[in-house]
């Protein structure tokens, strides 16, 4: 429990989770996180910009204390997801006169999620603002980062954009800045494999949006605030673009050694080659790695041991994964080894689905290779 300070009128609230190893019981969190909220003293109205996961509103409630917050005028809800919006229902029992400042869709979900009375939301549109006596709250509709209804804030007088998801890192740490920048690109990178890469051309427009505004700080809802908001704008731009590094990355599996000889034997060459190369045992790797690699690679070879008649499970599980984040990948390709028969190609192109890409001939190796 504490409250960081970004000026004057302008306070950290939320909570550090150090020990959160799993979010939505899927992404690996290797280095925790935290779901930061923000309190913002204007000379006429208190805002709370989102919340914190219900696990910790305690620490939220006690960081308002501390901060001698006995109202709060409005909460806004720039996310429906519960890491931030489930400490909402407290905050407006606590503070029975604020109201939810949201939009429509985000409403509805909050409404959905949360059984919060209709009467306690005002429900703005893009580019709507809201005065706060001496300080202005300007909102842009910002949808698929991460959910179809989120938003961001920006607070025109301190030039400071508050992105919930947006730039994001899972990291849990204590200071309040960013202090070093190649950790949390990896972090906020990782995140944005996860959670935001299927949706990259809206994203693509967001940025250009972003750049209409002078900003000095952004203040995601997780991890630190960037005090120097051009390295993860720039990184964004990155990701996003259309370009891919010619680097290939290898998921696999082996039962009896035959997959892993071919992997090793591919390794080998293309490292001989000058082509940057990345094998992913999956019994062993996480798969949020693969899916920051998958960010930027061109390539994706699969390396599939017959199990039964069709893919080792654990392929089926990576090709389905990648499918899902809709990477920019160009080239696909699958190694199977079996030892009577069965078939992975087929099964593997329809769990990737439509993603436009060109397959290699398959290498089909019965027994040794
Ligand atoms: Fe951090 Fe989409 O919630």
């Amino acid at each position: 429990m504490a409250v960081r300070k970004l000026n004057e009128r302008v306070f950290e609230v939320g909570a550090i989770d150090w020990d959160r190893k799993l979010f939505d019981e899927l992404v690996h969190l290797p280095d925790g996180t935290s779901y930061n909220a923000y309190i913002i003293r204007g000379s006429e109205k208190t805002v709370l910009i989102d919340t914190v996961d219900p696990t910790k509103e305690n620490v939220l409630v006690e960081n308002l204390k501390s901060l001698n917050i006995n109202k709060i005028d409005y909460i806004i809800s720039n996310h429906a997801e519960q890491d931030h919006s489930g400490a909402i229902p407290l905050i407006l029992k606590l503070y029975p006169g604020s109201k939810v400042i949201t939009n429509q869709k985000c409403k509805n979900m909050l409404v959905d999620h949360l059984e919060i009375n209709d009467d306690k939301f005002i429900i703005i549109n893009d580019k709507d603002t809201v005065s706060l006596g001496d300080k202005t709250l300007e909102f842009r509709l910002t949808p698929w980062v991460h959910w179809p209804e989120t938003m961001i804030t920006y607070l025109q007088e301190d030039k400071m954009f508050f992105t919930c998801d947006f730039f994001g890192a899972h990291r849990a740490a204590s200071n309040l800045y960013v202090s070093s920048e190649p950790k949390v690109y990896f972090g906020a990178k990782r995140y944005y494999a996860e959670i935001m890469m299927p949706f990259r051309k809206q994203i693509e427009k967001h940025l250009q949006m972003i750049g209409e505004y002078e900003v000095d700080f952004i203040c995601p809802s997780h991890g630190p605030v960037y005090d120097k908001p051009k390295f993860i704008i720039d990184a964004y731009k990155d990701w996003v673009s259309p370009g891919v590094r010619n680097k290939v990355l290898i998921p696999y599996v082996s039962m009896h050694g035959s997959t892993k000889l071919m992997v090793e034997r591919l390794t080998d060459l293309l490292m001989e080659k000058g082509i940057a190369v990345k094998p992913f045992n999956l019994t062993t790797s996480d798969l949020g790695e693969f899916a920051m690699e998958l960010v930027d690679a061109a390539t994706v070879v699969f390396g599939a041991p017959i199990v039964l008649t069709g893919a080792h499970p654990l392929l089926v599980y990576a090709s389905y994964f990648t499918g899902a984040l809709r990477p920019k990948i160009k080239n696909v390709g699958i190694l199977t080894s079996y030892g009577w028969g069965g078939k992975a190609l087929e099964q593997i192109k329809s769990l990737i689905g439509p993603l436009k890409i060109e397959y290699f001939e398959p290498i089909q190796v019965k027994g040794k290779p």
